[in-house]
């Protein structure tokens, strides 16, 4: 995505109609009214302005694909703001006053031609055509209003696409057959315009939603703060959620999610779509976008989404009729920023099957979701977007992704990158035809706007086009758009930031923190009154909310949260995250010498990993380690915190007896400081697990960046779950890693207690199974299309008795890992993830069943064509990261294919000239 902004739309409802009659056929009931026609504004040029980070109106962004300097201020105008502006061809700007930071720039810079009049130019990237509107609507539309539905609207209520006795395809196809090519490819970008001489409003498909509703083209955040619809619940963001291992806490997190992002859509702050979540895996640490996702684990992150979808959307069953429509995304093998947008992969069809797809898989078959957003690099030479094998054969063919409202969009302006920087196309209109032809139903950018010309050239045709937009309104179906939707219209402001979401985002920030190393100084004892809080995230606001976030209720720093603990708290920055400047390390240090407890909170933020900015590093960055190991020269009781989404090494901390504990905090959200101190205290338990291998800072050196293979090879060391040095069975000890074949710092999995546990069996599976048995139909070997039985069908659930042995209350996290030696290809992983629960508040001397439930994929390797297979041969399960309980068991009979893979075609059709990368 680019640019994404604080300020943001009126999506509307109530642009660009033609007055009419009212309809007086029966079927339709026109109740809404559009004053909008009734307004054009007069205006006066008042230059090309820079329109950088801070903005340089603060009034709504509008992004509509016929945008012209008179479009923009009839919409600004008619709301009531005496200026707009026009940038980045499509963004339309309104505001009161022009923002002292913004200045004038030479009329060059603004040269982008607008499309809604080409004689016009419609600002820059970053740079803006400010007008002045002289006559502004002096009786403004109130700033928070619901929404009509469209076919409540006049004029549009009269249409035939509104013939409520007609079926939803017939209604489609009217509306079809009312529009123009060119009036088609207006909608079918982000930014769609709607059809004004039809009264078809505007529509704008951008909206975010990571870890709460979310700044983006399509979402307005009013002001001022505390007015309704100003601010929505900020959650931590997904690395946090995911340490939890906690699946009903996700669909809550996404519940809530979803509720308030249908609440922001019904009174027209946002549209009914939203582009999350963000579900690669988080396979190399460099990755600056690793903090959006939960995991580096494919099984783990198949289960997240699993979760997280229902929730999103209103449930599995959420078919036609859904609270919002969910983006998983980016769609496929998209783990690395740089040169993102012009990147080939070419990875095995093993690992296709066994990793990158996977949580793709779970997504659109098991639950269902309305839409993929497919993504900026190419796989096996062809740009993502363009690929017939990923979103035909794969994406409808093997996954079922048919019904008429599902659709795909690519991501922002991948589609044009087709031609550049891919150069996979002669030109920009040949990149729309092929990502079309291919299945890219919807452009985030304008390269759609030249699907007129693709037409007329022969490249794609209307019939294509018609295809692409059916799924479109069929899928503003399913969320009311069109008719309204009883089930969820009712949403509103109520719904939004209620103690109940306020409970969770403040629950989901302490139960994914991760407790790394423990001297036994943790937690806090209460006889500590005075301490140094010291650090780059000491007093952490909305560093808390990493990236892709809206605007927070409120955010409590950990400095807040520890004066409301603590009666003495001495705050020091002590040191920037990256920096060699040492000048406040004398204030820090003389703040710790006076305390009874040091806290350090530092790390890593999104000034260090962020989306198109991958890390170069992966140790603590700047000067942080000095500060923290001079804090440790002090004798003191000292905890060292560390933030951000990446691990950093935290070897030197590990093995520095003066450093007592370490724990990992992500990015917490809204209520971080308040989770934070409360773990520190042990008000809450700490149960989290690390999502991520924390490898040492040399790994980097080892492994290439656009490597995408797992396995460990002559180039590689391999990717995922290290080896750990505390391995207790002999037999993990034997093997490769899954697949990083050299002993890590922190193991994916790990995470301390504050309390003590014994473990013991309860229900185990049968020592041997017969596979033909376990899988019924399906037939051995045979590529058949889609068997009854899948990789997601139920095999057993396993229970494991815990015994909490020490002295607080916990939680418990198992995990639950698969491995064998010798069944199905080699090389061997070393374990992989099956199967994972959360128990909750387990008291001191009490013990408690952890159902664990086991899929058949669990049993499941991919061949080297990415089928998923049983093989007969010797298996183990082992709970946890140190393997402290197994369990041998055999599997008997002939390998059988669970889930199989489409195939690769030699060669794919394209209707221009194409140039596939090697
Ligand atoms: C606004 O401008 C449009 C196009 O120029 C014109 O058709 C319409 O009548 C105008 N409306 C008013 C209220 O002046
Ligand atoms: C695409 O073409 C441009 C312009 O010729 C060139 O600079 C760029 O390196 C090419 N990209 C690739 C991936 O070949
Ligand atoms: C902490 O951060 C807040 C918000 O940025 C700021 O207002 C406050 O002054 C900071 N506190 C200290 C002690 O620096
Ligand atoms: C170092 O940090 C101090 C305190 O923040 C600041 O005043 C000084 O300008 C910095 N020095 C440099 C060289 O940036
Ligand atoms: C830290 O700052 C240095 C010096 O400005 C810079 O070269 C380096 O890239 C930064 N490190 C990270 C991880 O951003
Ligand atoms: C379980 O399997 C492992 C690996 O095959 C083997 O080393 C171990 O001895 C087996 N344990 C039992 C109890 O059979
Ligand atoms: C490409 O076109 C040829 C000739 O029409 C056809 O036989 C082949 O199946 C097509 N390939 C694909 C992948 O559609």
């Amino acid at each position: 995505m680019v640019r994404p902004t604080i300020a943001a739309l009126l999506s509307s409802a109530l642009l660009s109609a033609l007055p009419q009659a009212l309809a007086q056929n029966d079927s339709f009931v026109c109740t809404g009214v559009n004053e909008a026609n009734n307004y054009n504004a007069t205006i006066e040029y008042l230059g090309c302005y820079t329109d950088d980070t801070i903005r340089t109106l603060e009034g709504p962004q509008i992004n509509i694909a016929t945008n012209s300097p008179q479009i923009c201020a009839d919409m600004c105008g008619y709301r009531g703001y005496n200026l707009s502006g026009v940038e980045y061809t499509t963004q339309c700007f309104c505001g009161t006053y022009i923002n002292s930071a913004a200045s004038k720039a030479s009329e060059d810079s603004c040269s982008y031609i607008c499309p809604g009049n080409n004689s016009a130019t419609c600002g820059d990237t970053y740079f803006m055509n400010l007008y002045q509107i002289d006559d502004p609507n002096p009786n403004p539309p109130p700033i928070v209003s619901k929404r009509s539905p469209a076919c409540l609207t006049n004029p549009f209520c009269a249409n035939a696409a509104c013939e409520t006795s007609s079926s939803q395809s017939d209604r489609i196809a009217a509306l079809l057959s009312q529009m123009t090519v060119e009036e088609k490819a207006q909608n079918m970008v982000d930014a769609a315009s709607g059809v004004p001489r039809l009264g078809l409003p505007s529509y704008e498909w951008w909206q975010e939603a990571l870890h709460g509703v979310a700044a983006s083209p399509g979402v307005t955040f009013n002001s001022p703060n505390g007015s309704n619809f100003s601010y929505a619940t900020s959650f931590p963001t997904p690395i946090l959620l995911g340490a939890a291992f906690d699946d009903p806490l996700i669909y809550s997190v996404a519940s809530t999610v979803g509720k308030e992002a249908r609440a922001f859509a019904n009174y027209q702050q946002s549209g009914y779509d939203f582009w999350t979540p963000n579900i690669n895996t988080f396979l190399d640490p460099r990755w600056g976008r690793g903090l959006e996702v939960p995991t580096e684990d494919s099984f783990h992150a198949q289960s997240y989404v699993a979760n997280l979808i229902p929730g999103l959307q209103g449930g599995i069953d959420a078919l036609e009729s859904k609270q919002i429509i969910a983006t998983c995304k980016h769609y496929a093998v998209y783990d690395v920023e740089t040169n993102r947008m012009g990147q080939n992969y070419n990875p095995t069809q093993q690992d296709l099957g066994e990793y990158y797809l996977q949580p793709f898989k779970t997504c659109v078959r098991d639950v269902h979701v309305g839409s993929i957003m497919c993504s900026y690099n190419a796989v096996n030479g062809i740009p993502a977007c363009a690929s017939e094998y990923l979103l035909q054969d794969v994406l409808r063919g093997d996954y079922g992704f048919t019904e008429a409202y599902r659709y795909v969009t690519s991501d922002c302006d991948a589609t044009g990158n087709i031609y550049r920087p891919h150069n996979f196309t002669d030109s920009a209109a040949d990149a729309a035809a092929v990502s079309l032809n291919a299945g890219t139903d919807l452009d985030c950018g304008s390269t759609y706007l030249q699907l007129n010309a693709s037409v007329a050239n022969g490249s794609t045709t209307e019939a294509q086009i018609d295809i692409s937009m059916t799924r479109l309104y069929n899928a503003l179906f399913t969320v009311g758009y069109f008719d309204g939707q009883a089930e969820y219209d009712g949403l509103s402001w109520a719904d939004v930031d209620t103690p109940a979401a306020q409970n969770l985002a403040y629950t989901a920030a302490w139960e994914g923190m991760t407790l790394l190393k423990n001297d036994g100084l943790l937690p806090l004892s209460s006889s500590a009154s005075s301490v140094a809080l010291i650090g780059p995230w000491a007093n952490a606001t909305e560093q808390m909310q990493g990236n892709y976030q809206g605007i927070a209720p409120y955010l409590i720093s950990p400095l807040q949260a520890a004066q409301a603990q603590w009666a003495t708290v001495t705050y020091s920055l002590g040191t920037a995250i990256n920096t060699t400047n040492t000048t406040d390390f004398a204030a820090a240090l003389s703040a710790a010498q006076d305390a009874d407890v040091i806290i350090y909170a530092g790390g890593i933020d999104v000034s260090i990993e962020s989306e198109g900015h991958d890390r170069t590093t992966i140790e603590w960055p700047g000067n942080q380690l000095d500060l923290i190991d001079q804090l440790s020269q002090l004798g003191k009781p000292l905890v060292v915190v560390q933030f951000g989404g990446g691990q950093v090494d935290d070897t030197a901390l590990l093995a520095n007896d003066n450093v007592s504990a370490v724990v990992w905090g992500g990015y917490p959200g809204q209520d971080g400081g308040n989770a934070l101190v409360d773990v520190l205290v042990g008000k809450q338990s700490i149960a989290g697990r690390l999502t991520t291998t924390q490898y040492p800072a040399s790994y980097i050196e080892e492994v290439n960046l656009f490597d995408p293979n797992l396995r460990p090879s002559n180039d590689s060391p391999g990717r995922t779950y290290g080896k750990f040095f505390r391995e207790s069975t002999s037999l993990s000890s034997q093997y490769t890693n899954k697949w990083y074949q050299d002993q890590p710092v922190l193991p994916f999995g790990y995470g301390l207690h504050y309390t003590t546990f014994s473990y013991e069996w309860c229900t185990l599976p049968k020592d041997s199974y017969d596979i033909v048995s376990l899988v019924g139909s399906t037939s051995p070997g045979s590529y058949a299309g889609s068997p009854s039985v899948n990789d997601a069908s139920p095999w057993v659930t396993v229970a494991v008795n815990i015994g909490n042995t020490g002295k607080v209350s916990s939680d418990y996290v198992g995990l639950v890992f698969a491995a064998t030696d010798n069944a199905g290809p080699a090389p061997y992983p070393n374990k992989w993830l099956v199967s994972y629960a959360r128990l909750h508040g387990l008291d001191a001397g009490a013990s408690e069943e952890l159902q664990l439930s086991i899929n058949l994929g669990a049993l499941a390797r991919a061949n080297a064509d990415g089928d998923l297979v049983i093989y007969p041969g010797d298996y183990q399960l082992l709970l946890d990261y140190d393997s402290c309980l197994t369990f041998n068991f055999t599997l008997t009979g002939e390998s059988t294919v669970l889930t199989p893979l489409a195939r690769q075609q030699a060669s794919y059709n394209f209707t221009v000239p194409v140039h596939p990368q090697a």
